[in-house]
């Protein structure tokens, strides 16, 4: 049977969500963690998806996504569909997705399953361009919200630490070959327990920019401020001001709204445990908080954030990887 297997990192997003959506830059690296996504062909003529978020099945063709708008797999279907569309292929399909990183808590696992399975269906008949992969996962992503940035279908395409600037990606741990001190900053990474709703965040910040455009115009340049920062921050390696810009990037987001008491008081413990710096990461209102540490405090910190689910992660290099094919 003929089987393509692939992945994609999570991404967490450092400095600037929500502004970048607005033109502003932001910083994001992809992590250690990663979903996978084995894709069969089968002889139903179907679509057919199962993840941990269940089973989905939609008969071939499937062009149009309103008709699968309220299923928790319509980016992949659509990825999936799209893939096809592209390479003139029509024939039914078996994607299975394993992620060892939570869905809906802010690492990017749409855009990751997307990446994965866009990289995957495509295997099972040719080949194709990263570039190509990033455009039709970011395609996907506006059915998560209408008005992706791209930055998290960027990260999980091409791994690394990226500034997203001005509609351009760049790598900053590849500036001057492999960057070993980028790839020895160490993150935790706490989950909340929450699930969030980017579509909601992104909404909610959207009305929030409409409603008081003077106070959104001087949030987004102080993001953009404090990311221009950190970019020096990090070229320096300077672990204590990336740590303090962080901290105060969840300030700002939480000024923003999309913040809660459960996100801050995660901040919070790390912080004053010894953490550099902390912050939520991606849309908020729930999902994952970052946070720069220093490995040798982990259990430390480990103690102090109590039942919390955690993993501690380093930058992680590679974006999509075709691992496999079998015929
Ligand atoms: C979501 O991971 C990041 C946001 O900035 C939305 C986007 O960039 O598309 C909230």
């Amino acid at each position: 049977m003929k089987a393509a297997v692939t992945s994609a990192p999570a991404k967490a997003i450092l400095f600037g969500e929500h502004f970048v959506v607005y033109g502003k830059p932001a910083i994001a690296a992809a992590l250690k963690r990663r979903v996978r996504a084995t894709s069969t062909l089968n002889d139903v003529g179907e679509i057919r998806v199962r993840s941990m978020l269940g089973y989905s099945s939609i008969p071939l063709p499937c062009t149009d996504p309103y008709l699968y708008e309220y299923d928790p797999h319509r980016h992949i279907i659509f990825s999936a569909a799209s893939v096809m569309r592209l390479l003139n292929k029509h024939v039914g399909v078996d994607i299975l997705l394993e992620s060892d990183f939570p869905y809906g808590m802010g690492l990017g696992a749409s855009a990751a399953t997307s990446v994965a399975t866009i990289a995957s269906v495509a295997s099972l008949f040719g080949s194709i361009s990263r570039n190509e992969v990033f455009r039709l996962s970011l395609e996907a992503e506006r059915l998560v919200h209408r008005n992706p940035s791209g930055i998290d279908s960027a990260v999980c395409t091409y791994g690394g630490l990226l500034l997203f600037k001005d509609g351009r990606i760049e790598r900053l741990d590849a500036r001057d070959g492999y960057n070993h001190a980028l790839h020895a900053l160490r993150f935790m990474v706490v989950n909340s327990g929450m699930v969030k709703d980017t579509g909601a965040m992104v909404m909610k910040v959207k009305a929030r920019g409409e409603s008081s455009r003077e106070e959104f115009a001087s949030l987004a340049e102080m993001s953009e401020a404090l990311t221009m920062q950190a970019l020096y921050a990090i070229r320096c390696n300077d672990l204590a001001r990336i740590g303090e810009l962080l901290t105060l990037n969840h300030g700002l987001l939480r000024m923003l709204g999309v913040s809660n008491d459960t996100l801050d008081a995660i901040v919070c413990r790390l912080v004053k445990n010894g953490a550099y710096g902390a912050k939520l990461t991606g849309a908020g209102g729930g999902g994952c908080i970052i946070s720069l540490i220093d490995e040798a405090r982990s259990t430390m910190l480990l103690n102090a954030l109590g039942g919390y689910e955690t993993f501690i992660s380093g930058i992680e290099d590679d974006g999509v990887i075709i691992h496999r094919m079998y015929t």
